[in-house]
């Protein structure tokens, strides 16, 4: 198996020893490169919670939980419905069995798109999220709902991290989050992380455009061997590509 890190050897403990045996869909790789971007805010002073939509049996949330600071906390959300109802036990299970602190999770069994910012924030307590996956609903409407809301209760140097962008499974998904770019002026794509296979997806990364210094060039910096270095094009401007297998097509 490739050697995907983060650096953070909790993080990186649960990635070897633990990742594949809690089901899930998000890539090994984009859960280091995520886990890496949270150890790096924190180096940089930047104080916050983890929240994602779309937790099911816990995968890349423990990876995520794992990397924050001690009074930070990991807010999972699902309706935990799929495929039954057993999952929110199999995900307390999980987070338990790879030593995500009871005292730093909060679950909340609730449907993403009925909820408003200050429900979100109540849940947390103080403090803005500095890090937030979208992996519920993957239709348009809700799509846009949940980016609304994870802006509205983001830290201003925080992540909006986007899973199945690309997929081939939802080829125009894609166009919601052009759609929501050209409104939100001041968010710009940073990076895009591709895929390890189809099932594992490739994510986007989404941050403010004063936030975008720190980040882009620590990533091509640390992930160098990842780094695809023609870069993507994001709406007239270039994001940072973060592939397994960078290389470029041959042209006889
Ligand atoms: C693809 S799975 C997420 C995989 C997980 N993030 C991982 O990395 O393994 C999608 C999840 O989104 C949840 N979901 C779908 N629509 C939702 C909604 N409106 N609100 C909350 N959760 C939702 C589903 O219950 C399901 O567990």
């Amino acid at each position: 198996m490739t050697d995907h890190v983060s650096g953070h050897s909790g993080v990186d403990h649960y990635l070897r020893a633990g990742y594949t045996s809690v089901r899930g869909m998000s890539s090994r790789f984009a859960a280091a490169i995520s886990a890496w971007c949270l150890t790096h805010q924190a180096a940089n002073g930047i104080k916050g919670h983890f929240a994602e939509i779309g937790t099911f049996q816990g995968r890349y949330f423990i990876a995520q939980a794992l990397a924050l600071e001690a009074d930070e906390r990991a807010l999972g959300i699902d309706l935990f419905d799929w495929p039954s109802p057993a999952t929110y036990d199999i995900f307390i299970d999980n987070c338990r069995r790879w030593g995500v602190a009871e005292d730093r999770m909060v679950v909340w069994k609730a449907d993403s798109t009925a909820m408003s910012a200050d429900a979100l924030r109540g849940r947390l307590g103080s403090g803005d999220v500095r890090f937030f996956h979208i992996d519920g609903d993957h239709s348009p409407g809700p799509l846009r709902r949940d980016l609304d809301l994870a802006l509205a209760v983001m830290h201003p140097k925080g992540l909006i991290c986007l899973d199945d962008m690309l997929h081939p499974g939802y080829p125009f998904l894609v166009t919601t989050v052009e759609r929501w770019l050209i409104d939100n002026p001041s968010m710009r794509l940073m990076c895009v992380i591709d895929r390890e296979d189809i099932v594992a997806a490739p994510k986007f990364l989404i941050c403010h455009i004063d936030a975008v210094p720190l980040y882009e060039n620590e990533l091509m910096r640390h992930f160098a061997r990842y780094h695809f270095v023609l870069g993507g094009d994001a709406l007239g401007h270039f994001c940072v590509v973060l592939t397994p297998n960078p290389r470029i097509a041959e042209v006889d």
